[in-house]
């Protein structure tokens, strides 16, 4: 795997002094707890959220935290989840990665609309102050799919990246009895990790270019960040550069990238300079047929990876630190751990993980998608097959249990995400796919200039679903298209 860097973004230099290194302790995002079996709620609020020692940062919640609470749920075990907006904008949420009907998966102009607004791509923001609030909304999720660490996000039309940015994201587990069954570290030894990174302006809040400015309306600033947006500052579970106490034991680490636009590529080093082998038990959509190992894991927005470290070789009182090798300076760390105490381990990483990986052949079709950069209304954007997204036109249609391979084409670094249905991936650039492409992904970064072909079967639900990039400001400037199942 080559050290190029992705397509530079703005990258925005906090103004607030940061804390060092590996001194704030690892948060762990709280779980939600169902107000009767299977209903949840949560309100989406402003909130003062302390993310920087010391500092008050008021930001966009799912419940008042960042992360958002995590929602644990059983395969097949249908549930809700009733949002309530208290936000001063109209929202959508979406589960990404979830099977989901299409009237529940978040279409980003399905909002509940307040009065006077009119929504849709291309249309100003409403005057905050005219947005009524407390608006609810119930989201159904069947979770008829397999055991995987998904997360739910804002998925707003045009203001997904500042949506997200400021703080509407939290993580989503399904779990089986089956996986469970497995022995894989469990309990406090299984740790959720949403890798993020953020900027801080003076008065301690989320820098954003534009922030309270639509991205249409602004085509100079938008411009500015046509790579993305990335931050100076990276969290975990929304702490910066955190440390986590850990017993000289296996960790599996549930990896997810919520960031904007940047790209990471992990490596766990010992203070003496080894590198310890990075053991992949799962992708995006659940459990591999069999663990792959990786000296170094590279992760695009919005992908997940679920992998194993033994700390045992580790003496007590050392430290691993899991570092970014695409990073420079303070981007180049992400978090550590201190070996804090030797430890019995029970746990183990069987040779085989799961035996109901679909394996599908002879698609009914081979479509082919572009993904690049274009002129649009208002300066230049980002463009699947030439075009920028529009919700009332329908891109491509198939058929309820329909085979198909996909070609999708980049120029720059391009993260591509399919709603509804996991994927395989069969090439990258003509060649094999990647050790790190094993397994049923929902996510496929694509490197610039690459073309990768995936291949999928629609099943699930009939209705209108998304696939998009996942560099969320890519997302807003266009690259998004409807799909059709029928
Ligand atoms: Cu993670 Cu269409 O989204
Ligand atoms: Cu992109």
């Amino acid at each position: 795997l080559g050290r190029r860097p992705p397509v530079t973004g703005a990258e925005l230099r906090s103004a607030v002094p940061l804390p060092p290194a590996f001194e704030v302790p690892l948060p762990l995002p709280a779980v939600l707890k169902p107000v009767a079996p299977g209903r949840y709620e949560i309100t989406q609020r402003v909130a003062d959220v302390e993310i920087l020692p010391g500092v008050r940062t008021p930001m966009w919640t799912y419940g008042g935290t960042f992360p958002g609470p995590t929602i644990e749920s059983r395969r097949g075990q249908a549930i809700t989840v009733t949002h309530r907006n208290e936000l001063p904008v109209p929202t959508v949420v979406h589960l990404h990665g979830g099977r989901t009907p299409a009237e529940s998966d978040g279409y980003p102009t399905d909002l509940v609309l307040p009065a006077g607004w009119s929504g849709g791509h291309g249309h100003a923001m409403p005057d905050p102050r005219a947005v009524q609030s407390r608006v609810t909304r119930t989201y159904t999720f069947p979770l008829d799919q397999r055991p995987a660490m998904l997360w739910y996000h804002d998925h707003r039309m045009d203001f997904t990246a500042p949506a997200i940015w400021r703080g509407l994201a939290g993580l989503h587990f399904v779990r089986d009895d089956a996986e469970e069954a497995l022995g894989l570290p469990s309990g406090p030894r299984e740790l959720p990790l949403m890798i993020t990174d953020r900027a801080f302006a003076a008065d301690g809040s989320l820098d954003y270019p534009s922030l309270d400015a639509t991205l249409r309306e602004r085509p100079g600033v938008r411009e500015s960040f046509l790579g993305g947006v990335l931050g100076d500052v990276i969290l975990v579970n929304g702490a910066p550069w955190p440390i986590h106490e850990a017993d000289a034991a296996r960790y599996r680490l549930r990896i997810l990238n919520g960031s904007n636009a940047r790209h990471y590529e992990l490596e766990a080093v010992t203070d003496d300079g080894r590198r310890l082998p990075l053991v992949q038990v799962g992708a995006d959509q659940g459990l591999l047929a069999a663990p792959v190992t990786h000296a170094s894991l590279p992760i695009g927005p919005a992908e997940r990876y679920d992998v194993v470290v033994d700390f045992a070789s580790v003496p007590v009182g050392g430290r691993v630190r899991l570092l970014n090798r695409l990073g420079t300076g303070r981007t180049a760390e992400v978090m550590a751990f201190r070996i804090a105490r030797p430890a019995r381990d029970d746990s183990r990483v069987p040779a085989v993980l799961s035996q109901d990986l679909p394996s599908w052949d002879s698609p009914a079709r081979v479509r082919e998608f572009s993904f690049r950069a274009g002129p649009m209304p208002g300066g230049h954007g980002w463009l699947i097959d030439g075009r920028p997204f529009d919700p009332s036109r329908t891109d491509v249609t198939v058929g309820l249990g329909d085979v198909e391979v996909w070609r999708l084409v980049a120029d720059v670094h391009h993260p591509i995400h399919l709603h509804l249905a996991g994927f395989r991936v069969l090439s990258r650039g003509g060649r094999p796919p990647l050790p790190h492409d094993a397994g049923l992904k929902d996510t496929v970064s694509l490197r610039p200039g690459e073309a990768a072909e995936i291949i999928t079967r629609f099943d699930g639900y009939r209705g209108r679903y998304l696939f998009h990039c996942h560099n969320a400001e890519h997302e807003d400037m266009g690259m998004m298209a409807n799909l059709e199942v029928r």
